[in-house]
């Protein structure tokens, strides 16, 4: 009886440690990303609510150096960059924080929004993106992330990221992006921005 009295409290304990390491790896990307991954940093993207595919095709394609993230450094934190966090993950880590933050409800950002804009930017997206951001980018379809509601500037530099080469993208998405002028750029952007006022 002494025993098995003994292994339940082994058990336990290594339960509760595994659970309190978890909460402890949320808490460090909530330093950035916000509280549920509801970030409130226009420079740092929301991502709570993606599907559990777009998650970790997203950990993924920062492993393997697809997509260059931003070095970034919170006041009084150290410098970090998210292809080094990514590589630091264990698999099982990357999985229970996709199931983690799949499961809580993104906040769309609140931006001001140029509606001329925006409905010109509904033209775009309707013609050359919706196919695959469907519901006007509301929607956290497989490997592709949510756009409405996003932080604006966060999006805006990834723009510049595809353009770039910095980041991967579906050859048929780049395609489509290098035809677009910069007016069309900040016309989808007030269009995605205006999709997440509604939503609020
Ligand atoms: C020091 C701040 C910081 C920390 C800590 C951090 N991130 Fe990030 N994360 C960022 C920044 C900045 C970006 C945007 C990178 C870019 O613009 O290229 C990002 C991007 C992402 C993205 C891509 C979102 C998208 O829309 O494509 C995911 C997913 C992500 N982080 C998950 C995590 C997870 C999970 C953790 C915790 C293990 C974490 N991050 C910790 C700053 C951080
Ligand atoms: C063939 C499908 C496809 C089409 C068409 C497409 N996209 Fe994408 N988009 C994707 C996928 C997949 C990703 C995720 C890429 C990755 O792995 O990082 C993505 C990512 C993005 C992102 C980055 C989101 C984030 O959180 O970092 C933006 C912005 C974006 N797309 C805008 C557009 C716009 C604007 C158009 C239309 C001009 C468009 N896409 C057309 C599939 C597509």
């Amino acid at each position: 009886m002494l025993r098995l009295c003994i292994f339940i409290s082994l058990l336990m304990t290594a339960a509760t440690a595994h659970a309190s390491d978890f909460v402890g790896l949320v808490q460090s990307c909530e330093k950035c990303h916000g509280k549920d991954g509801n970030s409130t940093d226009p420079d740092v993207p929301i991502i709570a609510g993606f599907s559990y595919e777009g998650f970790l095709n997203t950990m993924e394609v920062f492993r393997e150096d697809y997509r260059i993230a931003l070095r970034y450094q919170k006041p009084g934190e150290p410098e970090t960059v998210m292809n080094e966090i990514a590589k630091g993950l264990s698999d099982e880590e990357v999985r229970s924080l996709a199931d983690y933050f799949s499961q809580r409800d993104f906040i769309p950002a609140r931006q001001d929004v140029n509606s001329a804009l925006a409905e010109r930017g509904e033209v775009i997206h309707k013609k050359s993106c919706e196919k695959c951001h469907s519901d006007n980018g509301a929607h956290p379809v497989e490997d592709a992330a949510i756009l409405a509601g996003q932080w604006t500037p966060y999006l805006r530099r990834q723009f510049d990221n595809f353009l770039s080469g910095k980041r991967w993208v579906p050859v048929t998405m780049l395609r489509r992006v290098r035809k677009l002028s910069e007016e069309d750029i900040e016309a989808l952007l007030n269009f995605y921005s205006s999709k997440g006022m509604q939503e609020r």
